[in-house]
């Protein structure tokens, strides 16, 4: 029989070094001891981390290849110094899901096709997490707001929209289906109305995209 599973509990903080850098790594504590005094966040997380999800690209904060989220914020790794981020919380690409179980904005790239030579990806991909979080439903001028910042020398921005969009509308999906489900789950009140067709069908639309 399967053992209970009890709630999670937040990661411990390791033991502190003299000289050690850590900071909590997509939901788990990062320390390293090995990174220079005046090395970048970016450099920690491809070098130290192993983290190859953020790229280098023009390593001035401009071009948006190697954006994470700070704190929940869209931050720029290649200019942040890695001794700045001590404590924080960080997001890479990797911490939002995997080949397996992609993130609902990763699926929609992928179906999109928004990308050619992929090197922006990652921070049109963190730039939408960061958009959908704060603005569940954007409109076509807060995207190209969002991710006027990230550079795309591809060309793929027609895509990239159209994927930004896809994942807005799967998640609005997604959310809906399980506010209906947990309606039905606990039962109409005595003044409810009763399930109609609608909701049937929103609690029957695929939920995938809510992995
Ligand atoms: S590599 Fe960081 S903004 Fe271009
Ligand atoms: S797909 Fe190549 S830079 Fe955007």
């Amino acid at each position: 029989m399967a053992e209970p599973v009890s709630p999670a509990s937040p990661p411990e903080r390791p033991p502190q070094h003299p000289r050690a850098l850590s900071f909590q790594l997509n939901g788990q504590w990062f320390e390293t001891q090995g990174a220079s005094p005046g090395a970048t966040l970016l450099q920690v997380l491809r070098n130290d981390a192993l983290c190859n999800g953020p790229k280098f690209g023009c390593g001035l904060g401009q071009c948006g290849a190697c954006t994470v989220l700070v704190d929940g914020r869209v931050a720029r790794a290649c200019v942040i110094p890695a001794a700045g981020v001590a404590g924080r919380e960080i997001t890479t690409l990797e911490g939002l899901g995997g080949r397996e179980a992609p993130h609902p904005v990763q699926q929609a790239f992928i179906d999109a096709q928004a990308a050619q030579c992929g090197y922006c990806t990652n921070g049109m991909v963190m730039a939408t997490v960061a958009l959908l979080r704060r603005s569940p439903q954007p409109t076509d001028a807060q995207i190209r707001e969002a991710l006027s910042h990230n550079l795309c020398r591809c060309g793929a921005h027609v895509e990239i929209l159209q994927a930004v969009r896809l994942a807005a509308q799967r998640l609005a999906e997604a959310k809906m289906a399980g506010a209906t489900r947990s309606g039905m789950a606990s039962g109409p009140g005595p003044t409810e109305p009763p399930t109609g067709p609608a909701q049937s069908a929103a609690a029957a639309a695929p939920t995938s995209a809510a992995r």
